[in-house]
């Protein structure tokens, strides 16, 4: 893999996607979010065969946002098996925004329609089990620490007080799927589990050592600990295939050909199984809240390097 792709043809592809950066917006419906440099971008990529390499701004922190939802569902189907967390939350294309409502009232049993937009995302964190919300966030913490071989991640208070501050449309989810007994719990809880694993502050580099995790069958690079079932690694992949990246998420998987999941922050974890991890940050984003460069670099990183599954 040494000579597969060297670090200068990968600093190549970020200066050449950087200008693409113009077309996209930091996100400011989180206050917090809206100090981002729109022109940063970078990318680690971790070889399931070889050492890391990094191009472009893989030193800037950055919240996990929805990149959070990959981590809850490994942990929640962990926690409760296949059978009860999809009675909760479907595995179908939603083609809708992430923060859409309107099919909530219509769809059968009410049930949101996969779990990487924020109505099923918060139906997952309603199933992690632990015997109190700081319990379970650290549970969650642990398990990424571990998985991103990085015992500093933490969460970015600020972040998680900007999205408490703004989360009111979370509210409204999270309280009509209480209403239709979707979540059977503590709603504020399961709340403000998901606002506290949005907030988790990362680099690009955690990113790819996460998305190796995946890409590894749920055995962390370099070790033999299976720490999530195989069963379980490839349902997550697939589900990020089909709904990763929300209303782009088909093309996204025909451009990139690999599964890979956004964040408003403007981070991107890629998969590509077998082989390797990738982690993106570009924090312009494009309407439906993808990283406009990254999602460009990834889409050039899978054709130069023949990543594309079909
Ligand atoms: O629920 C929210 O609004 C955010 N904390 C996470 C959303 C997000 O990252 C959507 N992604 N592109």
């Amino acid at each position: 893999m040494a000579d597969y792709f060297n670090a200068q043809e990968l600093h190549q592809m970020v200066e050449e996607n950087r200008r693409v950066a113009h077309y996209g917006e930091v996100a400011s419906y989180i206050p917090e979010l809206q100090h981002a440099d729109p022109e940063r971008l970078g990318i680690t990529v971790v070889p399931l065969n070889g050492k890391p390499i990094t191009a472009g701004d893989c030193h800037l922190d950055f919240s996990l946002q929805s990149i959070s939802k990959v981590i809850s569902l490994m942990v929640a189907l962990s926690d409760n098996g296949f059978e009860r967390v999809f009675s909760k939350v479907g595995m179908e294309p939603s083609g809708e925004p992430f923060n859409s409502i309107s099919k909530l009232e219509t769809v059968e049993n009410h049930i949101p329609l996969n779990p990487m937009i924020n109505s099923g995302a918060i139906a997952v964190a309603s199933l992690i089990k632990g015997e109190s919300v700081d319990l379970k966030f650290e549970k969650v913490l642990e398990f990424i620490k571990k998985i991103a071989k990085n015992q500093g991640i933490t969460i970015n208070d600020k972040v998680y007080r900007s999205e408490m501050e703004t989360g009111d449309r979370n509210r409204a989810v999270a309280y009509f799927m209480k209403s239709t007994g979707i979540i059977e719990g503590n709603v504020d809880e399961a709340l403000d589990l998901y606002f506290r694993l949005c907030s988790i502050s990362v680099t690009c580099h955690d990113l790819a050592q996460m998305a190796a995790f995946l890409a590894n069958d749920g055995i962390v690079p370099g070790t033999h600990d299976q720490l999530i079932d195989v069963e379980i690694i490839k349902a997550v992949n697939t589900i990020m295939f089909t709904a990763g990246m929300y209303n782009e998420s088909g093309e996204s998987a025909m451009r990139t050909g690999i599964p890979a999941k956004s964040g408003v922050s403007g981070g991107i974890l890629a998969v590509a199984p077998g082989k390797m991890g990738i982690g993106i940050i570009g924090p312009a984003i494009n309407k439906k809240g993808n990283s406009i460069a990254g999602l460009r670099l990834l889409s050039n990183f899978s054709r130069r390097f023949g990543l594309h599954l079909l």
